[in-house]
């Protein structure tokens, strides 16, 4: 099950699942078409709300791996400055909706008792700031705390639990930036590898921490990012 399938990071694991012969269930507020169009099954989910969430898990809820990768940032701007429903609403989807999804499918994990991997897509920002995204980015620093309480709690259960965080990505959350040059520029300038991720650069990384070969590895948050937290 990938949340937020149908677009950028989610859409990519999705396919890179399809492609391995696994069955794959988008979980997404929107985009069923896309979910038809690659193969997948596709239920209608809002990650905000307890009752969607609970409605999605009871209908396809029998996972062996969950992909939370639905997020946004909802605007952006200075702490001082930001919009109290854009500080909610990120906060909504990315912390309370990755909570929703691993408190559903993870409970469902343990009462089946044959183990299993849970993925959240994090981002640098948790580590790392940039000027006018703190509000997203305390929220994926709350995705990395999350990530680490639920992989020793789910632990004993065989059920793993990491993160992926990107840097940049070329997904639609990043259109608006990544088609103007100059702000392109400016972030790939902060990356020591030299450009912005493709989100088959990113994909990878998911699939290996739901394999078998990444067994013995639980509560980590594997940064993609070309380096840039090394800067
Ligand atoms: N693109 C980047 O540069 C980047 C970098 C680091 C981390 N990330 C993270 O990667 C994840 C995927 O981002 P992306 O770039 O692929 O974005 P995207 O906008 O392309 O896709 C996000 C998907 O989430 C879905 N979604 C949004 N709110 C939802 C909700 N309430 N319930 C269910 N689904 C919902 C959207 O419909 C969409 O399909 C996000 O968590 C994002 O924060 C992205």
């Amino acid at each position: 099950m990938v949340t937020g399938g149908a677009s950028g990071i989610g859409r990519g694991v999705a396919e890179a699942f399809l492609a391995t012969g696994d069955t794959v269930v988008v979980a997404d507020i929107s985009g069923e078409p896309v979910a038809r169009e690659i193969g997948a099954e596709y239920v209608h989910v809002d990650i905000e709300l307890p009752s969607s969430v609970y409605a999605a898990a009871a209908r396809f809820g029998e996972v062996d791996v969950l992909v939370n990768s639905a997020g946004l940032a909802g605007g952006g701007g200075p702490l001082t400055e930001l919009d109290t429903e854009v500080f909610d609403r990120c906060v909504s989807v990315n912390l309370r909706g990755t909570f929703l999804m691993t408190q559903a499918i993870g409970a469902r994990m343990v009462r089946r008792g044959t183990g299993g991997a849970i993925v959240n897509i994090s981002s640098i920002g948790a580590r790392q700031p940039t000027p006018g995204l703190g509000h997203y980015e305390a929220t994926k620093a709350a995705v990395d705390a999350l990530t680490r309480s639920a992989a020793i709690e789910l632990a004993p259960h065989r059920i793993r639990v990491n993160a992926v965080a990107p840097g940049p990505v070329r997904t639609p959350m990043t259109a608006g930036f990544a088609e103007d040059p100059a702000a392109l520029a400016a972030w790939e300038s902060r990356i020591p590898l030299g450009s912005i991720a493709e989100v088959h650069d990113v994909v990878p990384a998911v699939l290996f921490l739901a394999s078998p070969g990444a067994r013995h590895i639980t509560g980590v948050s594997l940064a993609v990012d070309g380096g840039q937290l090394l800067t």
